[in-house]
């Protein structure tokens, strides 16, 4: 049947049970009787005639009957296909959000803008929204979040279109075609991975070259230190230094068309995680649904796909290995510790030393989880008065990175003080310490007590900044571009963790689907968190990835950006209509350069050089394309795509 003939029985259905609200009342639609599943937000679930957290719509004090509660950053298409004359609203703040919420409202009519809210706080009372949408075929309507989207509970209350046509629709939001950017990596040898590695004294090293290229490539490091050595094949140089200091290596790949050279620093001392980590997590791709067989897999997939040779390391199994409290499903539950009080893993993991001798037989690493509480998120066992046994076990079974998230502890502190939240991370820092393992310690408690503030003094490598990401334009935006006042919190050996990547395949498992990003928006988020000095721990399924995720993933001058030694995040130097300037200062002098365009249409985006403090004539690099585009002086300006970015590097001229 036509879309065309659907509409019209619809249209005579409605008509003669006499209540199709075009035939009375002024041709009255209610906004929340379309599907509002098509609202894309950055936290929870958009909602009929309700709040986000599922109360009635209520702003400064003002109860509303019917609307869409959604939370910023929301996007709503609705097409109107010129059927609607008017859109009507009522916008605020829910109460519920308590006094801290901030959003923008704003409409969108066929691109262009007809209204915007300017900044609503909580309890700001509802501003009305009466627009003209006379002949409009697109209307948008967004909240955004400005700097920080905590508490952005945010409502659309009587809401309606007058209605003298066609019935307005909720339709998905645009996507652009997928255009791979990035031309394919050169055979010749490059190295691609970090200037820059630390190791403590007296720890086993594994430190795979990464290094890209035609194979067979061969390998040599010249000025290795005593205690070292390399396998000429693999690129694996492994072994322990026992004095503290500072080692410059020359790393060397040799293949048919060439050799290659770049120098390694290596830091025996305190400190690890000199930059970013690098690698995958199970959790966006799988949640609970993990067992070994899917951890051996993206292991294998992070060889296969070529990932490691740019530099992609961790393997880290999420939530969920270990035995789950009361269950009676038998593949889970069972005896949480032995008789000794250690750590048993659930039978979807029968044998965890075998498992993590087969990821670093691979040249990787691998990482594990769990929580200072009694259980996990999830509901598995936690490490709760068993901090010692856990950590040392982890070191036991060989693992190189842990996830320490804070989730079940809330039952044994509920209103933490600053100290109290610190307090079992200080605990487990310690017990890591004494396993002499070099274990990547990873903070997870989603920003409590401004977390980037202490982090680093409670030993943590990074610590999450926010609560979970998901696949959604509002979710991933409104996290990353909120991370601007952070920067001076992120140094090496400690980062700002805006969470996992979710790009490629994901769902928390067991089903999974496209990450609901658009193309775009995917080049966004990686440009965002190389910037950001973000750990990137790939979400998705390693062994379905395609074409455009795995050149989102292999653009070794945009992770260059992440991996630079100097490790300064970026700033925010400029922010206006929606369109966001960064800078990251690089280790040789350079200067990286995020173009943004949050806005729903295109936008030409300009950096100056006096924002940037940068002067002079200055070569501009185009990292996706690794193209020159030009010398320019004075600034630099490009069109940049809905939800899109233009990611530039700026050298001296002359370089
Ligand atoms: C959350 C955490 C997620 C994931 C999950 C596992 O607290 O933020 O990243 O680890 O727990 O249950």
């Amino acid at each position: 049947m036509s879309v065309r003939r659907v509409f019209a029985s619809f249209c005579v259905l409605l008509f003669v049970g006499g209540s199709f609200a075009a035939s009375n009342s002024g041709g009255k639609v209610w906004l929340s009787d379309l599907d509002l599943s098509k609202t894309q937000q950055g936290w929870g679930e958009p909602r009929k005639n309700l709040s986000v957290e599922g109360n009635p719509l209520k702003i400064a004090g003002r109860t509303f009957e019917r609307g869409l509660g959604t939370h910023a950053d929301s996007l709503l298409c609705i097409e109107l296909n010129g059927g609607s004359s008017r859109f009507h609203a009522m916008v605020g703040v829910d109460d519920e959000a308590g006094t801290r919420g901030s959003v923008e409202f704003r409409i969108l009519a066929d691109g262009k803008q007809i209204y915007k809210s300017g900044l609503i706080r909580s309890n700001d009372p509802a501003k009305e929204v009466d627009v003209d949408v006379a002949g409009v075929q697109m209307l948008v309507l967004t909240v955004d979040s400005g700097n920080d989207m905590n508490y952005d509970h945010a409502d659309w209350a009587d809401a309606y279109f007058t209605v003298t046509g066609t019935a307005p629709k909720t339709v998905d939001a645009p996507r652009e075609e997928a255009v791979i950017l990035t031309p394919k990596p050169s055979p010749k040898p490059r190295i691609n991975s970090a200037r820059v590695f630390g190791v403590r004294p007296d720890s086993p090293v594994l430190y795979t070259i990464a290094a890209s290229g035609q194979r067979p490539l061969w390998f040599n490091a010249e000025n290795l230190p005593a205690g070292l050595s390399l396998d000429r094949a693999t690129g694996r140089i492994t072994g322990q230094l026992r004095r503290p200091g500072e080692h410059r290596i020359t790393l060397v790949a040799t293949n048919d068309l060439g050799e290659t050279r770049k120098e390694l620093r290596l830091v025996v001392g305190d400190t690890i995680a000199l930059t970013p980590p690098m690698g995958w997590n199970s959790w966006n791709c799988w949640g609970c649904a993990v067992d070994d067989r899917k951890i051996r897999d993206a292991a294998d997939s992070m060889v296969k796909s070529g990932l490691i040779h740019h530099g992609w390391q961790y393997v880290n199994i999420d939530d969920c290995w270990m035995v789950r409290r009361n269950s009676d499903d038998a593949t889970v539950g069972g005896p949480t510790r032995d008789e000794a009080g250690r750590i048993l893993t659930n039978k979807r993991f029968p044998d965890m030393k075998g498992l993590t001798d087969y990821v670093h037989s691979l040249g990787l690493k691998v990482g594990t989880y769990i929580s200072p509480g009694p259980w996990t998120c999830a509901g598995y066992e936690g490490s709760w008065q068993h901090e010692q046994a856990d950590a040392q076990r982890f070191a036991e079974w060989g693992f190189d990175y842990l996830k320490y998230d804070w989730c079940g502890y809330g039952s044994i502190v509920r209103q933490p003080d600053l100290e109290q939240m610190q307090e079992p991370y200080l605990f487990m820092r310690m017990c890591l310490t004494r396993t002499n393992r070099d274990i990547v310690y990873s903070l997870c408690q989603y920003g409590m007590g401004d977390v980037w503030k202490w982090g680093a003094q409670v030993g943590g490598n990074c610590w999450r900044t926010t609560g979970d990401i998901t696949d959604s334009w509002g979710s991933m935006s409104g996290i990353g571009f909120a991370q601007a006042e952070l920067a001076p919190y992120a140094s090496p050996g400690h980062w700002n963790d805006p969470d996992m990547l979710v790009v490629g395949m994901v769902g928390w498992g067991p089903s999974l689907r496209d990450s609901r990003l658009t193309p775009n928006e995917q080049y966004t988020h990686i440009s965002l968190w190389c910037l950001l000095c973000s750990p990137l721990l790939i979400g998705c399924d390693l062994t379905r990835l395609d074409d455009f995720t795995m050149n989102l993933l292999t653009n070794d001058e945009i992770l260059e950006v992440n991996q630079d030694p100097l490790g300064e995040q970026a700033h925010r130097v400029t922010q206006d209509n929606y369109r966001e300037v960064w800078t990251k200062r690089m280790e040789d002098g350079s200067t990286a350069v995020g173009l943004f365009n949050r806005d729903e249409v295109p936008q030409t985006v300009t950096a100056k050089w006096s924002d940037l403090h940068v002067s002079g004539k200055l070569r501009v690099r185009d990292l996706w394309r690794q193209q020159d585009m030009g010398v320019f002086e004075g600034a630099f300006g490009v069109e940049v795509p809905r939800h899109g970015v233009v990611l530039v590097r700026l050298f001296p001229a002359a370089q």
